[in-house]
């Protein structure tokens, strides 16, 4: 039998926070993002839905009973509407300061600001709903922001996504941009074919998988794929995920897992 893929030196291995340092700060806001870069985090992991107005917002549920103090679907409200909220109080009833929706754009501000290379991975959420809005939209911003590659290698943003329809887009339009298909079920021969669905370049399986299969990642690896794995906070996963040469970690204690790999 083949051998493994060889782990991956330590220091390459790229931590990504999680909807920001979400362990800490409520999720999708400026705060948890702000947090994560100055905890070190390479990149940046973000949900985006399309308001009633179409703009790109970063939430991960459909409605925003969770995390805000509204009701209500996103899809359903305009920007304004979602203004008129405060999405910090849920986590943190004493936050000195509330917590506004986040948009794509402000959270691409704060990437350009950074004062050093963030990395993102965007990830389209439901976008079967909205035929193609949403990813024209989010490739409007990524140009706007100077942000389209003209290669995979020198672009500091992947689009993630569970809908092969969604990359199937991104990767008509803007080929260029790596591509990770997110997976929470085992797919029996994903990992013995050449391709992956959506035409991605990257899997991205979540640690639960990867747990109770860790032959998939070697699959995928000896198949040519790289390995994106969520959400990898428990110390055992991470070490788990570095003995199969996983090459992003996205978890939502970023400085935690950079300790773990010695930065
Ligand atoms: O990074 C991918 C991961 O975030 C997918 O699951 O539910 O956290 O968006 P979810
Ligand atoms: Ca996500």
């Amino acid at each position: 039998p083949a051998t493994a893929p060889d782990a991956l030196d330590r220091s390459a291995v790229r931590v990504i926070a999680h909807r920001g340092s979400s362990a800490a700060l409520p999720e999708h806001t400026l705060a948890a993002y702000r947090l994560a870069v100055e905890e070190g985090a390479d990149g940046l992991e973000c949900d985006v839905r399309l308001t009633a107005d179409g703009q790109l917002v970063c939430v991960h549920d459909r409605t925003v009973r969770r995390t805000s103090d509204g009701r209500g679907a996103v899809s359903a409200m305009t920007l304004a509407e979602l203004g008129e909220l405060d999405f910090g109080s849920w986590k943190s009833p004493q936050a000195p300061e509330p917590s506004p929706i986040l948009t794509l754009a402000q959270l691409l501000e704060l990437v350009a600001d950074a004062g050093r290379p963030v990395e993102l991975a965007i990830e389209t959420k439901h976008p079967t709903r909205y035929a193609g809005r949403t990813e024209a939209e989010l490739l409007r911003l990524l140009r706007h922001y100077g942000l389209l590659p003209s290669t995979p290698a020198e672009s500091s943003v992947r689009i993630m996504s569970f809908s092969e329809l969604s990359l199937h887009r991104i990767r008509r339009a803007a080929p260029a941009i790596p591509t990770v298909y997110l997976l929470e079920r085992r797919l029996p021969l994903l990992g013995r074919t050449k391709a992956l669905p959506g035409g991605a370049g990257i899997a991205g399986p979540g640690i639960d998988l990867v747990r109770a299969n860790p032959g998939l990642v070697t699959a995928l690896r000896r198949a040519g794929h790289r390995v994106h794995v969520w959400t990898v906070d428990d110390p055992a996963d991470v070490e788990l995920c570095l003995e199969l040469g996983v090459e992003a970690l996205i978890t939502n204690r970023p400085r935690d897992v950079l300790t773990r790999l010695g930065r």
